[in-house]
């Protein structure tokens, strides 16, 4: 039987080998992390991360043929393939911080790896990381070897959470780099042995190590670009009175273009956007690029432009103080149909908020209270490095509730924000959520998830992304 394990339990290694086991019976995946907090929960039925049917498919293989262990060593040891799927976060402080990814996660599992084994293995990299990282890798491996010889592919992963599991049973396709040399070429024909277990094999791409190791980032800055560029025009359509949504419709329409996409919003968020297109800009500045890298900043900057502007949209439309107001935030996952907070414009609009002294209500279906008072009290890229976890202070506590009740948290709001696209913010009893509010009531829908005719009949001042603004913001100053 062959053995795989996955040093790394979360949004990626979890899921991923979920699916390996689902679909490869005859192959024992144990998944292994530093943390006994995750790995009691993908041991128990509360699952460490909210992902649909994720957990039919642990519960299908868990205990068969997928185990979830803290015995990190003896599982690296017994293994003939081994994933890397930790975090490779934002550097936050010396040479690079703020945009080099650190590799202290993936360099001290290289070395434990080096350290544990006793034969060869495969050693895939799941992470994302910087194109050349595999060199890196392989010397650490090579170097304290006795004699082993190790093959290192990388297989970067191209889920989207919230439809993690969908992505895994039918990929767009799959990405294998390897060396050219035979043993490696080998150790590529096995790995792609595994997934051909169910994904069509023209669908799985092999390449050499530093295109795959290099497709990853460059996947992620298009499609953040493409948000960036959406979202670039939702600022022109409010200047003009031309609507984003139908522009985009429009231009989706080309078959060179696409229509996906092409949703703007308060802008993205997400663990993978932001922090690899800082590490590509960080890649192309350290090798002498600096045309390219101000080219993929601006895929930064723009998606900052939008939050920020968000924020100054409910300000200025609200007399230019939201001092000491309540203002409702429906939604605080970056996205719908997860938990995730990492990079989650909420943390930035409400920042900006609070830094107007608001007082915000917030409600998300996944989210907990503890973890929006845990992402509002930490510094920039702190969110991926564990040991600067903290509990708020508790001045910045007081102006944030968090409740598990959509009318609730409108209830005497001046304002209601929807930062996520949560399907049940499109069903929700507005009028009644209109009487409830502090007059005039304002609404500012940052996904475009409201009709905003709709809303304005009933008596709302509607901002949406993107869309003709109502005569009330046309009049209050503009916004930068
Ligand atoms: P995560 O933080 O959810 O999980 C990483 C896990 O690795 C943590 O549980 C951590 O405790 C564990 N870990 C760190 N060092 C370890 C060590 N030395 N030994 C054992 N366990 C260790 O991160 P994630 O979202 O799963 O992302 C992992 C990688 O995959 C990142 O490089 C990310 O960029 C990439 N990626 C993420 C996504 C996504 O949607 N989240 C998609 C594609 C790629
Ligand atoms: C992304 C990539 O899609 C995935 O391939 C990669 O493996 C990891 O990073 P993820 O961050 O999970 O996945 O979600 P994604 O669906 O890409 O959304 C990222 C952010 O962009 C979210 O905040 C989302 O709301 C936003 N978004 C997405 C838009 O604002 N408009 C869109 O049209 C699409």
């Amino acid at each position: 039987m062959v053995k795989i394990c996955c040093i790394g339990a979360g949004y990626v290694g979890g899921p991923t080998m979920a699916v390996i086991a689902l679909k490869c019976p005859s192959i024992e995946v144990v998944v292994v992390d530093i943390s006994v907090n995750r790995i009691n929960a993908w041991n128990s039925d509360q699952l460490p991360i909210y992902e649909p049917g994720l957990d039919d498919v642990v519960k299908q293989c868990r205990g068969k043929n997928l185990f979830f262990s803290t015995d990190v060593e003896k599982h690296v040891y017994e293994a003939d393939i081994i994933f890397v799927s930790v975090n490779t976060p934002t550097k936050t402080r010396g040479l690079g911080a703020g945009k080099a990814a650190d590799l202290t996660y993936w360099e001290s599992a290289a070395r434990m790896i080096a350290d544990v084994s006793k034969s060869d293995k495969i050693v895939v990299e799941k992470s994302t990381v910087p194109v050349k990282t595999a060199e890196a890798i392989e010397k650490i491996l090579t170097h304290n070897s006795k004699g082993i010889n190790f093959s290192i592919l990388s297989n970067p992963e191209f889920l989207a959470e919230g439809t993690a599991i969908q992505d895994l049973f039918k990929p767009d396709r799959v990405l294998i780099g390897g060396r050219e040399t035979p043993t490696a070429q080998k150790a590529v024909q096995a790995l792609k042995q595994v997934y051909a277990q169910w994904v069509p094999e023209d669908r799985i791409i092999t390449s050499n190590l530093w295109s795959a190791e290099l497709s990853k980032l460059a996947a992620n800055a298009f499609l953040a670009q493409r948000i960036s560029s959406v979202n670039a025009i939702s600022a022109l359509c409010e200047a003009t009175g031309a609507d984003v949504t139908e522009v985009a419709y429009s231009v989706g329409k080309d078959s060179r273009i696409g229509p996906k996409f092409l949703n703007a919003s308060v802008g993205f968020g997400g663990s993978c956007f932001q922090k690899d297109i800082l590490n590509l800009v960080y890649i192309c500045e350290c090798n002498g690029l600096p045309e390219v890298a101000n080219y993929w900043k601006q895929v930064i900057k723009i998606n900052d432009y939008q939050k920020n502007r968000f924020v100054n949209r409910i300000v200025s439309s609200m007399f230019n103080t939201v001092s000491g107001k309540k203002i409702a935030v429906l939604g605080f996952a970056f996205k719908k149909d997860t938990g995730d907070t990492r990079e989650t414009p909420a943390i930035d609009v409400c920042k900006g908020l609070l830094g107007d002294k608001a007082k915000i209500s917030i409600y998300d279906p996944q989210v907990t209270e503890d973890q929006i008072q845990r992402d509002l009290a930490l510094n920039k890229f702190d969110w991926d490095h564990p040991v600067h976890l903290q509990p708020l202070s508790p001045t910045a506590a007081k102006q944030v509730s968090v409740t598990w009740d959509a009318y609730e948290a409108a209830k005497d709001a001046h304002g209601v924000c929807i930062l996520t696209e949560w399907d049940e913010f499109k069903k929700l009893d507005y009028q009644s959520i209109y009487e409830n509010m502090q007059k005039p009531a304002f609404i500012f829908d940052g996904r475009n998830v409201i009709d905003p005719e709709k809303l304005r009949k009933i008596g709302f001042i509607v901002y949406s992304i993107g869309k003709p603004l109502d005569a009330w913001l046309k009049d209050m100053p503009a916004v930068a």
